[in-house]
């Protein structure tokens, strides 16, 4: 996959070869300087985190030490990194993840080293090039999530995006993401623990999402990220049996781009004010500026980068090329604002 990727002339942060270690290869991203990539025409804010582009990567699909060998990560708005719980966590067994006509079926179950790895390695790492880091938090309970957020209280994290879409067990094994009450409790909780810049990510299984977004907003959250993966599974024909040894999982990209776009769409008609980081089938710039058009403020890349491991870095490079003739959008974005 992507074994050459040639020299960067033009800037655009994709690196030269595919043999950098964890991005620490030389930065050829500006042109004549070796400063991270600062070339971006249009950025955005959300919860006060100035993004260098409004494009980040989404969690679970990015890896440090993959995907610096592409391109320099420092360039992206944003990184999302993959779930860090209390402890390590094994994940779940194997086979994880399934093919779908138009995108991916997965069952990983939040595989981290846990948090006491991430702060000395990932996020030190990632900091001194330069990202600006989205810490993506992962709990069975409320005490773990309390227990990491209260971990990552005084690190270089730029922000806390707290997936809410695992089972908590403290609540009668209840998925906390979607029942308003329980994720009201919790959300008050971390807000009490940390003054990071907060993002809850929520879950797209729920009936009423404007009900579960206010239910994070009254609690403290400083942002939204949207949507999560649906539950879906597929089934082998010759077998009979479900392919993932989880039997479901979490259905991913360019399919449910649409369904993404109508649950961000929902949550910024009820809630003109709160930031909202839009994911889901995004693989292109246009998906992108369709989100920002539906009421994002900002983008993460997921599944498609599991396709093409640039696939972040271009839908950047594509995105800036359409905000520069959306003069209103992109001013918008620049002050925070969302369309
Ligand atoms: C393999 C895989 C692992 C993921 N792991 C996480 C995770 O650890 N934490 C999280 O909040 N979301 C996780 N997600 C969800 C994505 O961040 C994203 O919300 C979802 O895939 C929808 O975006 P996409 O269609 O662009 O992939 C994962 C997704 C995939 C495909």
């Amino acid at each position: 996959m992507m074994e050459s990727l040639q020299t960067d002339p033009a800037g655009t942060g994709m690196r030269s070869e595919a043999s950098g270690e964890e991005g620490r290869s030389p930065r050829a991203e500006t042109p004549g300087t070796d400063e991270p990539h600062t070339g971006w025409r249009h950025g955005t804010v959300v919860a006060g985190v100035r993004w260098k582009n409004p494009v980040g990567t989404a969690s679970g699909t990015f890896n440090l030490a993959a995907c610096g060998r592409y391109y320099d990560v420092s360039a992206m708005g944003a990184i999302s990194t993959k779930g860090v719980s209390p402890v390590p966590w094994e994940g779940n067994p194997t086979p994880r993840t399934a093919e779908t006509p138009c995108g991916t079926v997965n069952a990983v179950g939040l595989q981290n080293p846990g948090v006491e790895h991430y702060l000395i390695d990932e996020l030190p790492k990632l900091k001194a090039l330069g990202a600006t880091v989205v810490t993506n938090v992962a709990g069975h309970s409320d005490d773990d999530y309390a227990q990491v957020v209260a971990r990552l209280a005084d690190s270089p994290a730029d922000m806390l995006e707290i997936n809410v879409s695992c089972p908590n067990v403290s609540h009668g094994g209840m998925s906390v993401g979607t029942d308003p009450l329980a994720l009201f409790r919790l959300i008050g909780r971390l807000r009490s623990i940390s003054d990071k810049p907060m993002v809850v990510k929520l879950s797209p299984n729920v009936t009423d999402i404007v009900e579960i977004a206010k239910a994070c907003v009254d609690a403290g959250a400083d942002a939204l990220s949207l949507i999560n993966t649906l539950v879906g599974m597929r089934l082998d024909i010759n077998t009979g049996k479900p392919i993932l040894a989880n039997n479901t999982g979490g259905v991913s990209g360019p399919c449910i781009l649409p369904i993404a776009l109508s649950f961000v769409w929902r949550v910024r008609q009820a809630l003109p004010n709160i930031p909202i980081i839009g994911i889901g089938g995004i693989s292109k710039g246009e998906d992108a500026l369709e989100f920002l058009y539906a009421g994002a403020n900002a983008v993460e890349v997921g599944a498609a980068s599991l396709l093409d491991p640039v696939a972040p870095l271009r839908v950047a490079h594509e995105l800036e090329s359409l905000l520069d003739s959306r003069p209103q959008l992109a001013e918008k974005l620049e002050k925070g604002m969302a369309w």
